[in-house]
């Protein structure tokens, strides 16, 4: 560990975010699958755009694709040792890595200066606080922003865009979040969205940024 020296950059982040003309920052969506954060966060991400704001987006079901793939998606190239050590699902310990992963990522976009949104479940408390520590300690106090979309169970299940809920009731998912997995509601987060109600995403991502002061 102590052959690991940090090494401070030449350019500042006060310089990155001089030339952006703004502040980085991590918008943390967090909430059942189906909730409804992706969309909410894509809305906001191309509302900030058309702002002229720096942004970027991560996704969990793009995520999934390249950092955190699964061991199935990783076997091919790297053999099945390493598929195994570094490829994720969604035991709690795996979503620990996930969050974590993209915990670091998320505090690396920020200090370049841009407002990184993200959307997964991170069904976990501790784990999405110790991001809110990576980010803060990274820049300051009120860098990450925790958004809960807070989207009834039976109507993120009615929605089941990918049939993901139909599968975990009939057993053919474990681990499921919301059926066969907990998810620990945020205590104090930045924002409460109720999600499920006849507001669009358009009318929900306004009310963030205005909340958010963009
Ligand atoms: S997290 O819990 O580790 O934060 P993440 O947001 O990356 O999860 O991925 C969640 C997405 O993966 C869901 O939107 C869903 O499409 C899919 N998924 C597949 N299996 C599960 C599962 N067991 N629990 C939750 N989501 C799952």
């Amino acid at each position: 560990m102590e052959d690991i020296v940090w090494h401070d950059h030449t350019v500042t982040r006060q310089q990155r975010e001089e030339r952006l003309g703004q502040r980085g920052r991590v918008i943390w969506f967090t909430g059942l699958s189906g909730c409804g954060k992706s969309t909410i966060a894509n809305e906001l991400d191309r509302q900030l755009q058309q702002l002229g704001r720096a942004t970027m987006l991560l996704d969990g079901d793009n995520i999934r694709h390249g950092l955190c793939a699964p061991p199935e998606r990783l076997v091919e190239e790297h053999g099945e040792v390493f598929a195994n050590r570094f490829g994720l699902g969604f035991a709690e310990v795996d979503r620990e890595e996930n969050i974590r992963r993209i915990g670091s990522v998320a505090s690396l976009l920020a200090s370049a200066g841009l407002v990184t949104l993200t959307a997964f479940v991170s069904p976990y408390r501790r784990d999405r606080d110790r991001v809110r520590q990576i980010v803060e300690s990274a820049g300051q106090a009120g860098d990450f922003v925790e958004i809960f979309v807070d989207t009834p169970l039976e109507i993120c299940e009615s929605r089941d865009p990918k049939g993901l809920y139909k599968k975990a009731r009939a057993g053919e998912i474990k681990h499921f979040t919301g059926i066969s997995d907990p998810y620990e509601r945020p205590l104090s987060p930045e924002l409460v969205i109720a999600g499920g109600d006849d507001r669009t995403p358009a009318e929900q991502a306004t009310e963030v940024r205005e909340i958010l002061g963009f």
